[in-house]
């Protein structure tokens, strides 16, 4: 067992887990946050995705007791004073879900995306901050599996958030880094 201090969508809570507990565990069974979904529990399907300190990680495979001090976001944390993130009324708009389980972990993995900055596997021009085409947006949205193939979809909803042109002001406003 361990003590953690972590805080959650903006609340502090100290625990004391099993140093074997994961963060989605902690955060779904100890928290009450089932948001964050549990789909492979290895670190390969996305599901669990929230944001660590501003950085998207997968929270199946982020020990619980390795967060002490951390600021996690979940999407229960997204939207702000009652207001969906924008990321969430784009999904909607644009019908980009089917079952909906790979969502929270699409969004939160979206808006860590939003985020960051740097060439891809896929950028061509390695001197250019490149613009998030589809095909950076799928590049870098590829950990995040969806089962029910909504990805037409949710790539348009993601791609409508970076048009708007206020993607680094949505970004920094959940993440706290600037793209
Ligand atoms: S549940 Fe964490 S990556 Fe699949
Ligand atoms: S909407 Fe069903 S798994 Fe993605």
């Amino acid at each position: 067992m361990g003590d953690v201090t972590v805080r959650v969508n903006g609340t502090p809570h100290s625990l004391d887990v099993d140093s074997r507990m994961s963060l989605l565990d902690l955060l779904r069974e100890r928290l009450g946050l089932t948001g964050t979904k549990k789909g492979c529990d290895h670190g390969q399907c996305g599901a669990c995705t929230v944001l660590i300190d501003g950085r998207r990680a997968v929270s199946c495979l982020a020990l619980a007791v390795a967060q002490d001090g951390a600021d996690v976001t979940t999407v229960e944390g997204l939207a702000a004073d009652g207001a969906l993130h924008p990321l969430q009324a784009a999904f909607i708009e644009r019908d980009a879900f089917q079952c909906g389980y790979c969502t929270p972990g699409q969004l939160c993995s979206a808006a860590g995306m939003l985020g960051e900055a740097g060439p891809s596997v896929v950028t061509e021009d390695l001197t250019a901050d490149p613009p998030l085409s589809a095909a950076e947006i799928r590049e870098r949205m590829s950990g995040n599996l969806c089962r029910c193939g909504a990805y037409v979809n949710i790539v348009a909803a993601i791609g409508d958030v970076a048009a708007a042109g206020g993607a680094a002001d949505m970004a920094t406003a959940v993440t706290g880094t600037a793209r």
